[in-house]
């Protein structure tokens, strides 16, 4: 038996979507969001669910925050809805969507718990993409103009900031895959999307800077360690190329005004819709990383793919030697290690938070209503105690955030996949702390765990 400990002062956290738990899709003046117009198509969304209620966190957000203090954790990070602060997109904010979320703020705060804020976790107002969407150059001013709102109404209670939610899924999922609202599958409008979201967060960076000079500010990254499949060269090579879109298109231009490697004939600038001084808008000198991170991601080459890369993920949800979850994600607690280490070294030792981390299990209450659910206990004795093991070899990582706090409203997945540290019955909304919850409340409490 050894014990995990972390530094003083990390933080132990929960991380959340508006879409994914708040519900009340119409109330007090929210417009739609392109989420609310996909999973409304049917077809889209397994078994035709749909986020209008969720986990009600719109009017039970007392309950998550009662959950959070009980299980002492100090950091939450959720998101805010664009549609509920600017229906129409841009214009005049809503003074009632403004409202829920000082609310909530001030709940956490009362209850010593750091409001950690995401202004785009994927609800782009339906207004705007009508207009284009991502696609569309002028988003990027538009989406400044929301995240100086924001930042105004919320920045004398908030300290720490994230801009985007993982850029390289929703650009690729939504746009190119079209798995994501807004179900999009077009190179073009991916590459357009992808540039846009680089100016967007540079853009918002400096508005943001300028409503407070003292605001903390990152973005979640989703990330994941890339290996080559083979011993080849060309698959090694390959995997480099992957690490360079999936994990650095949106890094890199925000850090050293510059896309990397990824393209093998380069990025295509043309068809990204790159104009002269775009390169110095993209830099955004972002105080903190957020990783996102679940599992590692094994790439082989493979000439003529359709986005130019020459390269393929093998087994996009990691590879087959570690136990799988039951959305088939391969548990692999060194992808976070290799992933924070990486980062440390080529972005000369950044403040990195975990900013999400978990897993699915559908293990439901037993005939006394008790959830043991030891699978989801395991996968974070494992992953973090690969963070402690990356802070000993020298990265600065701050805080970890599980994903996530409720089962709830899992994309195009519905409610099938549940990765909560509480069970939701989505019939009632009634909430029951998991055992997983249990472990890492003390987790939380003594800054470590035994193993
Ligand atoms: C991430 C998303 C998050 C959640 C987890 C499982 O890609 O950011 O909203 O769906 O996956």
């Amino acid at each position: 038996m050894g014990l995990v400990r972390f530094p003083e002062g990390f933080q132990w956290g929960t991380a959340t979507a508006s879409v994914q738990i708040e519900g009340a899709w119409q109330e007090d003046g929210k417009s739609e969001s392109i989420w609310d117009r996909f999973a409304h198509t049917p077809g889209r969304i397994r078994n035709g669910d749909t986020p209008d209620v969720a986990c009600d966190s719109y009017h039970r957000y007392p309950d998550d925050v009662a959950l959070m203090r009980e299980m002492n954790l100090t950091s939450y990070r959720f998101s805010i809805a664009w549609p509920r602060i600017l229906p129409g997109g841009g214009g005049p904010v809503d003074a009632r969507g403004v409202d829920y979320y000082v609310r909530l703020v001030d709940a956490l705060l009362e209850a010593g718990i750091r409001p950690f804020p995401t202004l785009y976790h994927w609800d782009l107002p339906q207004v705007l993409q009508d207009r284009g969407g991502w696609p569309n150059r002028d988003t990027a001013g538009r989406f400044a103009d929301y995240a100086a709102s924001v930042v105004r109404a919320l920045g004398d209670r908030v300290s720490h900031w994230i801009i985007f939610n993982e850029p390289s899924i929703f650009t690729t999922m939504g746009y190119l895959a079209g798995i994501h609202a807004p179900g999009i599958r077009d190179r073009d409008a991916f590459l357009r999307a992808g540039h846009t979201v680089n100016l967007a967060q540079g853009e918002a960076f400096r508005a943001m800077r300028s409503e407070r000079s003292d605001a903390v500010i990152g973005t979640a990254f989703n990330m994941s360690p890339c290996e080559p499949a083979g011993d080849s060269e060309a698959d090694a090579a390959a995997a480099e190329r992957w690490h360079a879109l999936v994990n650095l298109w949106y890094l890199e231009p925000a850090l050293r005004g510059r896309y990397p490697h990824a393209f093998v004939d380069g990025p295509p600038l043309e068809a990204m819709g790159v104009r002269e001084g775009d390169m110095e808008l993209v830099r955004a000198p972002l105080d903190f990383l957020g990783i996102n991170l679940y599992t590692r991601t094994l790439v082989a080459e493979r000439p003529g793919d359709a986005i130019g890369l020459d390269a393929w993920a093998v087994g996009p949800l990691g590879g087959n030697e570690g136990p799988k979850t039951d959305f088939g994600w391969e548990v692999w607690p060194d992808a976070l290690y290799d992933m924070i280490l990486r980062i440390t070294r080529d972005y000369d030792r950044p403040v990195i938070e975990v900013t999400e981390n978990g897993c699915s299990y559908a293990d439901g209450p037993d005939a006394n209503g008790a959830i043991h659910d030891a699978r989801r206990i395991d996968f974070y004795r494992g992953y973090l105690a690969a963070v402690a093991r990356a802070i000993e070899d020298g990265a600065d990582v701050r805080g970890y955030h599980a994903w996530t706090l409720l089962d709830n409203f899992e994309w195009s997945e519905g409610y099938d996949q549940r990765f909560g540290l509480v069970w939701v019955d989505f019939e009632s909304g009634a909430r029951t702390l998991k055992a997983s919850g249990r472990w890492y409340g003390r987790a939380a409490a003594r800054n470590g765990f035994e193993v």
